[in-house]
């Protein structure tokens, strides 16, 4: 190879080199991508902060919560709402059921008395759901205690959403009638049933609520 043709192969390797720097170089400009972490300080803004607050009135698409007696239970301050501001049917009774077996019963027992397993092992007690204070109270009072809790109960607001909340309302004046009906609440077609001591439906006997479930035995 003679001298000239080395400088050839070297003016050919230098825009190569060049080249070669200026990819790696793209790729770094990659991972340090100009972008603020969260809670950044940025001081562009007069607040120095990265994040911009959202425009106000902005609601996350489907969670506009126009209905306040539906998601407060309240018509006014510590007014509860009487009735349940939804139409209820038997589904709606059926599913505050499984609710109320899940979240509630631990600590109320399945009948409301207040006798739930966790109660049985030390919890404090709450009143029975039947106590006439609570059947007095209206709909809306037990959508607030499910909503913010109340005294050493927790609130159950993220376990349960706000149609299942009514749900479970639904289903507590379902259990406090079971308690408190009169022969006048039987169809008069099925009261022969009840003459003829026909079969009771599930035991509502104080104290086995957290029993309930397991196997029976007669
Ligand atoms: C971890 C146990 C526990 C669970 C679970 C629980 N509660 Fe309670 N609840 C309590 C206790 C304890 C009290 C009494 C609180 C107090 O007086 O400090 C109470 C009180 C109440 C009261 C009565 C408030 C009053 O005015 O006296 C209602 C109504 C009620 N709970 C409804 C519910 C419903 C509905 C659920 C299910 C969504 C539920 N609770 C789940 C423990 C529980």
């Amino acid at each position: 190879m003679n001298s000239l043709s080395l400088r050839r192969a070297g003016v050919r390797a230098v825009p190569l080199l060049a080249a070669v720097a200026l990819v790696s170089g793209c790729r770094q400009d990659m991972h340090d991508a100009p972008r603020f972490t969260a809670l950044q300080q940025n001081p562009f803004y007069a607040d120095q902060r990265s994040a911009r607050q959202l425009i106000e009135g902005t609601v996350a698409r489907g969670q506009l919560r126009d209905n306040d007696i539906f998601y407060t239970g309240m018509t006014a301050p510590n007014t509860p709402v009487a009735l349940i501001p939804m139409t209820v049917t038997r589904e709606t009774v059926e599913r505050g059921h499984d609710r109320f077996n899940v979240y509630c019963a631990p600590c109320h027992g399945r009948t409301g008395e207040g006798n739930g397993m966790i109660v049985q092992r030390g919890y404090k007690q709450p009143p029975s759901l039947h106590d006439g204070r609570l059947r007095a109270s209206g709909a809306g009072y037990f959508y607030d205690v499910m909503t913010r809790g109340f005294g050493n109960m927790p609130d159950y607001a993220a376990q349960i959403t706000p149609k299942d909340r009514w749900a479970v309302v639904a289903y507590i004046r379902a259990l406090q009638l079971s308690q408190n009906a009169t022969l006048a609440d039987v169809p008069e077609q099925d009261r022969g049933a009840l003459d003829a001591g026909g079969k009771p439906g599930p035991s509502h006997t104080p104290g086995e609520g957290a029993a309930e479930g397991a196997p029976k035995h007669d």
